[in-house]
C-alpha cells in the first residue's frame, strides 16, 4: 500500500479516482477549478501545493454516487480511507460541507471551504462574459453576488463565511481566485 503522505501528493491517483466516480464534464471542471485555486493559495502560503490541489480535485468526488446532503461527502470518507488517503485530506473534504458538522480548522480545511463555492461562482460569472476571464475584475463578481437570482445555487452565506475563515476581504479573495483560474479558462469555459 502506498504511503498515505505520498498518496496525498499523487495527482495521477487523485485524477484517476475523480474520473472513476465523476462522469459529468461540468462537475469535473468544477473540481479542476477548485484544484487550481487551492494550488495557487498553497504556493502563496508555502503549503503543500500537491496535497492541497488533490484535496480540491477530490472534494466532490462522491457527489454522483452520493447525491444527497445526507450522503455527500460523509459516505465518501470511508471510500477515501479504504483507498489509503490520509486523514488530513479526508477531514478537509468533510469540512468543505457545513452540513457534516465538521468545522474547518486547519489551513487546508479553511481554504478548501473558501475556494469551493467561490470558484464555482467565478466560473459562472466568466461564462456570462463574452471575454470570459479577460479583463475580469472582482467588482463584476461582487455585483453578481448581490443578485440573488444569479447562480442561485451558490450560497452567499458560505462565500462570506469562507472569506472570514481565511481572513480576506471578499474582493481580495475574488481577485486571487480569478488570477488562479484565468490561465486555465480554456478548460473551464468549454
Ligand atoms: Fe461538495
Ligand atoms: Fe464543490
Amino acid at each position: 500500500m502506498t504511503d498515505p503522505e505520498a498518496l496525498a501528493r499523487d495527482r495521477d491517483r487523485a485524477l484517476a479516482l475523480l474520473e472513476e466516480w465523476v462522469k459529468s464534464p461540468s462537475l469535473r471542471r468544477h473540481c479542476r477549478a477548485v484544484e487550481v485555486a487551492m494550488r495557487a493559495y498553497a504556493v502563496h502560503l508555502g503549503e503543500d501545493a500537491d496535497a492541497w490541489g488533490n484535496a480540491g480535485l477530490l472534494h466532490d468526488f462522491d457527489w454522483e454516487i452520493h447525491p444527497t446532503l445526507e450522503q455527500h461527502p460523509a459516505d465518501g470518507a470511508p471510500m477515501l480511507r479504504e483507498a489509503g488517503w490520509p486523514e488530513v485530506v479526508v477531514r478537509a473534504i468533510q469540512a468543505h460541507a457545513p452540513h457534516t458538522g465538521v468545522v474547518p480548522e486547519t489551513n487546508l480545511e479553511r481554504y478548501l471551504f473558501a475556494c469551493d463555492e467561490l470558484s464555482g461562482f467565478v466560473v459562472a460569472v466568466a461564462r456570462m462574459r463574452p471575454e470570459g476571464f479577460g479583463g475580469m475584475k472582482p467588482k463584476s463578481v461582487t455585483k453578481k453576488l448581490k443578485t440573488p437570482s444569479f447562480a442561485a445555487g451558490v450560497s452567499r452565506e458560505d462565500v462570506a463565511h469562507g472569506c472570514e475563515l481565511i481572513g480576506l476581504e471578499p474582493a481580495e479573495h475574488i481577485a486571487n481566485v480569478i488570477e488562479a483560474l484565468a490561465p486555465i479558462s480554456d478548460q473551464l469555459l468549454v
